[in-house]
């Protein structure tokens, strides 16, 4: 019998919109020109790039030249980093031990390669950052610093108040990089109210094609590209610009942003189902920072702690159909607690419960929950038996 496929995996990646997909094909077919020949084929392409610029600028009330397309979010965040560092004159970075790997190993490369200070802001239990702390650790030095925050943690969903951070960076003359993957094309975002120089998108995270991103880089900023090269994208990311990709982009932010309400709407309403019938089946459970909070969380995820260890629960929904992920997906089947876990519980906990991330998406419904309940509540009896 052929099991009914769950996808609760939506943090990690989204499925494609039919239209995303129709839009690529029909892009693909019809505009197949090198954006950079001067023909009139390979101008139509570049239109079309250009278009997707405008229509991005616009979402995030910012100028057009000040969208960069890149291949995902590692790459944008790489490119701000280490591009802060070689050419703004970036000698200090304060961030965080919850940020996504591309964001950790950039620093980590730059502290170690460059020998730049870097500054790790530890998380309240809740997972939240303080703002006093990060003011504290601003005020503690003159060095050109970089501050990088993530808007939304992939993990746990605790957002970022990237308005008021944008302020502080402002007071204390810092530039401020946000990784705002798992927020595109989920918030409305308006950069023209914040003070942010620099942040990120992967279009895969809101039902487009993986290989296809952005970087906001503010106006003036003076950053250089990592990829040198034909000098496409202004001269910061060069490399002929994958047409369809970024249409996919396009078409994805469009559908997230035309339907933004409605999306959000109903996948709260799951969010909020899938609390109450998991709190109802384990009534031991937990859930992580403040993923089960309606305000300072993002909708699309929830970090459960089962009260029981089992490194292996990934691999058993899996094999009930269930799609799921432990952690982060980079972290998702390692043995070892992932850092956000490590940050935000005690030794205790880490040593007999088992953190499980379930992410949503429009496409998500009540069946799903049921089926992924129903299957985690037969393991975790099968464990205690
Ligand atoms: C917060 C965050 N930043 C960056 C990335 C990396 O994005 P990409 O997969 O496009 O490289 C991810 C994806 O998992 C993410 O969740």
């Amino acid at each position: 019998m052929e099991i009914k496929r769950i996808y609760l995996d939506n943090a990690a990646t989204t499925p494609l919109a039919e239209e995303v997909i129709d839009a690529m094909v029909e892009t693909m077919k019809a505009s197949y020109g090198n954006p950079s020949s001067t023909h009139s084929i390979g101008q139509e392409a570049k239109s079309l790039i250009e278009g997707v610029r405008r229509q991005v600028a616009d979402y995030l009330k910012v100028q057009p030249g000040e969208i960069i397309f890149t291949s995902c979010g590692t790459e944008s965040n790489n490119m701000i980093i280490k591009g802060a560092v070689a050419h703004l004159g970036v000698e200090r970075i304060i961030t965080s031990p919850m940020e996504h790997k591309c964001v950790a190993e950039a620093v980590r490369d730059m502290k170690t390669r460059k020998n730049i200070e870097v500054v790790y802001l530890r998380p309240e239990k809740n997972g939240d950052i303080s703002l006093e702390k990060l003011e504290e650790a601003l005020q503690a030095s003159d060095k050109k610093t970089l501050v990088t925050l993530m808007h939304a943690n992939n993990e746990i969903g605790n957002l970022l108040d990237i308005e008021k951070v944008g302020e502080i960076c402002k007071t204390y003359n810092a530039l401020f990089h946000s990784d705002t993957v798992q927020t595109v094309g989920h918030l409305d975002l308006d950069f023209s109210k914040i003070n942010i120089d620099f942040a990120s998108c992967s279009a895969h995270k809101f039902h487009g094609p993986k290989g296809s991103g952005f970087a906001y880089i503010r106006k003036n900023s003076r950053l250089k590209g990592l990829i040198l090269g034909g000098g496409q994208e202004r001269e910061l990311r060069a490399g002929t610009e994958n047409v369809s990709g970024i249409i996919g982009l396009g078409k994805a932010l469009e559908l997230c942003m035309d339907n933004l309400e409605e999306y959000k709407n109903h996948i709260q309403k799951i969010k909020d189902y899938t609390i109450e019938q998991l709190q109802k089946a384990i009534p031991m459970l937990k859930f992580n920072g403040r993923s089960a909070e309606k305000d300072g969380s993002l909708y699309t995820v929830l970090s459960a702690l089962l009260p029981t260890k089992n490194p292996l629960i990934g691999l058993q929904l899996d094999m009930k159909g269930i799609a799921i992920s432990q952690g982060s997906a980079c972290s998702s089947g390692a043995a070892k607690a992932s850092m956000v876990m490590m940050m935000i519980l005690n030794d205790e906990e880490l040593e007999i419960s088992t953190p499980l991330r379930i992410s949503f998406s429009h496409y998500t419904t009540t069946e799903d929950i049921d089926g992924f309940v129903k299957a985690l509540s037969e393991i975790m009896a099968e464990k205690t038996n």
